[in-house]
């Protein structure tokens, strides 16, 4: 019998690194929180993170994950941990060679923001400052946060104080996805932007009277 998915790998088998290249490769695309915290000496810290989605939104809250590198503390849990804030932004097609760059593995004492030229301007209810070229920024406040496996990975969530969205994106609450052209993370350093946008039918309760 013809088997449906011939290649099987089993879990047990993978590395950290191997599964990482596996889940980066099937998780796709992925959102990009591209985030912004403080250090206690006051360095605005800039980094993107694409282990991310909101988790509620009632209060509005949001989430992404921050791994190790080489077994250390990345900066932005580190500062995350010291003030209990940041600010998450969206980064359009235009902002992907800052973006990638800003995942470069700067020593905490530079700011990846001014290292790259991204003007910073304060937040409104965070001392985090939030970039200028970004079309979105959310301040948040930390809420909490997860540990999960054995290589230190940790979810961090806040909940979101303050939506900024350029002006043209928004009309009655709902964001404008194709005026937006928000960048995905796929594997590895490439990105994609958000393709064709097809439309189908609202869902809708399916009964025996009205089925589908
Ligand atoms: C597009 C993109 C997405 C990334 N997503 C994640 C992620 O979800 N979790 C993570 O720990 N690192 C992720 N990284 C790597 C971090 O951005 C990188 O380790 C960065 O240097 C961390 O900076 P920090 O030490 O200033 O916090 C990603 C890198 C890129 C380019």
């Amino acid at each position: 019998m013809e088997e449906r998915y011939p290649m099987r790998i089993l879990a047990a088998d993978l590395d950290n690194d191997a599964a990482y290249k596996l889940m980066t490769g099937i998780v796709v695309p992925r959102p990009i929180a591209w985030v912004t915290t403080l250090s206690p000496d006051g360095i605005v810290n800039l980094a993107p993170f694409s282990a991310f989605t909101f988790v509620s939104t009632d209060p509005p809250m949001l989430g992404f994950n921050v791994g190790r590198r080489d077994g250390a503390v990345k900066d932005t849990a580190r500062n995350i941990g010291a003030n209990g804030e940041f600010v998450v932004h969206i980064a359009d097609e235009t902002l992907m060679e800052p973006l990638h760059l800003s995942a470069d593995d700067f020593p905490p004492e530079i700011g990846e923001a001014a290292a790259l030229g991204l003007a910073v301007e304060p937040s409104t209810m965070v001392a985090v400052p939030r970039l200028a070229a970004a079309p979105i920024a959310m301040e948040c406040v930390f809420s909490q946060s997860v540990h999960f496996g054995r290589a230190g990975a940790e979810f961090f969530v806040g909940e979101v104080r303050i939506f900024h969205i350029r002006d043209g994106l928004c009309t009655h609450g709902k964001v404008d996805t194709a005026a937006l052209r928000p960048l995905a993370r796929l594997a590895g350093p490439s990105y994609g932007g958000i393709g064709g946008i097809r439309h189908v039918r609202p869902n809708r309760p399916v009964t025996a009277a009205e089925p589908l």
